[in-house]
């Protein structure tokens, strides 16, 4: 089970605070009158850091200002919400009236939901996202020297350095040492780790440096863009994948060799196999699960505090394991694919459903047919 975060009852606190400040300063500017709304958006990069997530304000300077105030009061006096939501990106303008009745009038859908909607929200809002003050971000790509990852340079967010490992590079630099190109992405994954232990970012994000993918949900700007750092921070672990297609709920049965399989289910049983072998090296004083399952195929974010649950010498001896194994690659790198999220949770089965995924996770809300699995196997719970 997910252990309980004891920071989250400081964090609203710590929400709460940060709000009423921010109330303050706007307060102050709209009655003193003095510095003109524009100046909002200016200072907004400096505004606190909500729970890894930046409020920003901005307003075009045409409106009226008592918009903008009704606007913030409505914001939070938004009982039905908590007020760590509202606190992503709120993005203000004056081309239309913004109304005091949020609930009932479209204006509401750009500034109260998600900043992320291919069709409906204001392209603005999407540029509205800037860093959290404190915090980092790695992009690390799995990839060979051919790969073209200049898609980075399009990432808005300016908190992410590139991490690249490429597993055919003769020299890798120091920085990107691994001792042996063994293992597919789990062997990079694995020593970037170990190369920063000591200084890893708030964030890490686990990728193989497809622009798209089935792997993934969407173009992997759109998706890196998207990122809901709040949740992130909640979960720990996200994957950049929400379909239960083809690994959830139940891929992996170490123990029964029972899975009801949908998908390919390339090299499955070896890997179930293997992972049932492996266990006492890998994870030595846990319990192997009877069920292992999380969202398929190896693209994840995960926070700081989620790798370091765990010391560096277990992510040392599961990168011995890897270049002590004489299984293929296809087989040692899939044994982690399985496994990543169990790592960095110590959930065996990680299966957040998949609309709540998208949305929490990508602020993609909308209406989705997701891939339901077949008869035998549990659907998720309908929220
Ligand atoms: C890499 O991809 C970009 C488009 O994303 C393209 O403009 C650029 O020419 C490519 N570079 C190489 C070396 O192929
Ligand atoms: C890897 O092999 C070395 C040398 O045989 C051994 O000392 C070590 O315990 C092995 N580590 C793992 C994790 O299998």
């Amino acid at each position: 089970m997910m252990q309980a975060f004891p920071g989250r009852r400081l964090k609203s606190t710590a929400i709460l605070c940060s709000s009423m400040i921010v109330l303050f300063v706007f307060f102050h500017f709209c009655f003193d009158g003095a510095p003109s709304i524009r100046s909002i958006s200016s200072f907004s990069s400096k505004l606190p850091t909500l729970s890894g997530e930046p409020l920003v304000v901005s307003h075009d300077g045409n409106g009226p200002s008592q918009d903008v105030k009704e606007t913030l009061v409505a914001l939070v006096s938004q009982k039905q919400r908590p007020i760590s939501t509202l606190m992503t990106v709120t993005k203000i303008s004056s081309r239309a009236p913004v109304p005091t009745n949020l609930e009932e009038n479209h204006v509401s859908q750009p500034i109260l939901s998600s900043t992320f909607s291919s069709t409906n929200a204001e392209p603005e809002a999407t540029h509205a996202i800037s860093n959290p003050l404190d915090s980092s971000g790695a992009i690390v790509a799995a990839v060979s020297l051919s790969t073209n990852l200049s898609w980075v340079h399009e990432l808005q967010n300016p908190i992410w350095t590139l991490h690249r490992y490429d597993h055919d590079s003769p020299h890798p630099p120091p920085s990107t040492y691994f001792p042996v190109n063994k293992g597919n992405e789990a062997m990079m994954y694995l020593s970037y780790i170990l190369n920063n232990y000591d200084a890893l970012p708030t964030y890490s994000i686990f990728i193989h440096g497809h622009r798209t993918s089935w792997h993934q949900e969407g173009d992997i700007v759109e998706l890196v863009n998207a990122l809901r750092f709040r949740a992130l921070d909640q979960e720990g672990y996200t994957p950049l994948r929400c379909d239960w297609y083809p690994s959830c709920p139940a891929e992996i049965r170490p123990l029964d060799r029972d899975a009801v399989v949908w998908g390919p289910g390339v090299w499955r049983h070896e890997v179930e196999v293997e992972i049932a072998e492996a266990w006492a090296v890998l994870f030595a004083s846990e319990e192997l699960p009877r069920t292992i399952a999380s969202q398929c195929c190896a693209q994840f974010a995960v926070t700081r505090s989620a790798i370091l649950r765990r010391p560096k010498a277990e992510y040392e001896s599961m990168r011995d394991w890897l270049v002590n194994t004489s299984l293929s690659n296809d087989i040692s790198g899939r044994v982690f694919e399985k496994l990543w999220a169990y790592i960095f949770t110590k959930e065996a089965v990680r299966c957040p459903p998949p609309g709540r995924c998208a949305c929490d996770y990508f602020g993609m809300c909308g209406e989705r047919k997701w891939m339901v699995p077949p008869e035998g196997l549990r659907k998720w719970d309908e929220e």
